[in-house]
């Protein structure tokens, strides 16, 4: 649209103006976001541009994967993916607090990123997806889901990396950079996609994250999204996942008895995640889902659907 166009324009003009011959680190997440910000840099200073993708182990199946295709091989956009899997496994080993799974999550991201920024010299500004609701809730009174649940976000690194921060959407909605996104060329999967909580699979395993608890998740979720979308129903919905849960249950299979683990599916409406309600999908879809689950993935023998709304649940279980 014109006004999109417009936006791009004079956004691109005034990043020209601001950078001048500095260099700017950006943080990719794989997120909408992260996403538009990073192309719209790169069209306006190219190579002075630095991405950093931290890959924590906790991301959906092939999430990794496409951020180095689109960003590195289809935008030619100068990425560092920093694979940290064994540091974010190692450090979560034993934890079971939602809570502390945040911070550690949180607090070994920035370390991670600090490092690897560190490496690249003579970087001037930090480039951060910050929205106008963001820019809103942190001057006014938190929302629920920001008090309740605390945060990933990276709230203090531009200080202790003496970086200046620069925010090209904070003026914009969610729905405005979509459009910006668009307007970009970015893929619409990008685009569309489901809000991901920074701390990812971890969230979502109740109980201990382990290596073969997160295999199991990220089949299951794999499984549910595949569906999600043969079905059309991906964009119906503000978010939908799987969550393994700490209990196991008894099952058959042929003249065996099994005793394994148990998958919730969840799948919400929402406008901004402050309310939501469970989706009312096709009993089709839902039996499509448990059936490739429980015949897929080895070690889940039921799944069942979360039919509860925000408040008083979150959409998250952790
Ligand atoms: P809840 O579970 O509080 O979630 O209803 C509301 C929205 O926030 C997302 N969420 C998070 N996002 N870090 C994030 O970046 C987190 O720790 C976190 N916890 C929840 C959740 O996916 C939903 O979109």
């Amino acid at each position: 649209t014109w006004t999109m166009k417009s936006f791009v324009e004079s956004s691109i003009e005034a990043l020209r103006d601001r950078v001048g011959r500095d260099r700017v680190l950006c943080g990719l997440s794989g997120g909408v976001d992260s996403s538009v910000v990073a192309v719209l840099l790169h069209k306006a200073i190219g190579d002075q541009l630095q991405c950093i993708f931290v890959n924590n182990g906790l991301l959906r199946k092939g999430e990794a994967e496409t951020v180095e295709r689109v960003f590195r091989d289809h935008f030619e956009i100068n990425l560092v993916v920093v694979d940290a899997t064994d540091q974010f496994l190692g450090r979560l080993q034993g934890v079971t607090d939602p809570e502390q799974k945040r911070k550690i999550i949180g607090n070994l991201f920035i370390e991670v990123f600090e490092k690897e920024a560190a490496k690249l010299e003579g970087t001037r500004y930090l480039a951060q997806g910050t929205l106008y609701p963001d820019v809103i809730e942190s001057v006014s009174f938190k929302g629920p889901s920001a008090t309740i649940k605390t945060h990933h976000n990276v709230g203090g690194l531009p200080e202790r990396m003496k970086l200046e921060l620069i925010e090209p959407l904070r003026e914009l909605f969610k729905d405005e950079v979509r459009m910006v996104g668009r307007e970009l060329g970015l893929p619409e999967r990008i685009i569309m996609r489901h809000p991901f909580p920074g701390p990812g699979l971890a969230i979502r395993i109740i109980g201990e994250v382990t290596p073969e608890r997160l295999r199991i998740l990220g089949e299951a979720d794999a499984i549910v999204l595949e569906e999600l979308e043969a079905a059309n129903w991906y964009d119906r919905v503000w978010q939908a996942f799987a969550v393994l849960l700490p209990v196991r249950s008894v099952g058959v299979m042929g003249d065996e008895r099994t005793y394994e683990q148990v998958v919730a599916l969840r799948a919400v409406e929402s406008v901004d995640a402050m309310t939501a309600d469970w989706a009312r999908m096709p009993y089709q879809l839902m039996g499509r889902i448990s059936n490739r689950i429980i015949n897929e993935v080895a070690g889940v023998n039921r799944v069942v659907y979360d039919i509860s709304s925000k408040p008083p649940s979150t959409i998250e279980w952790e």
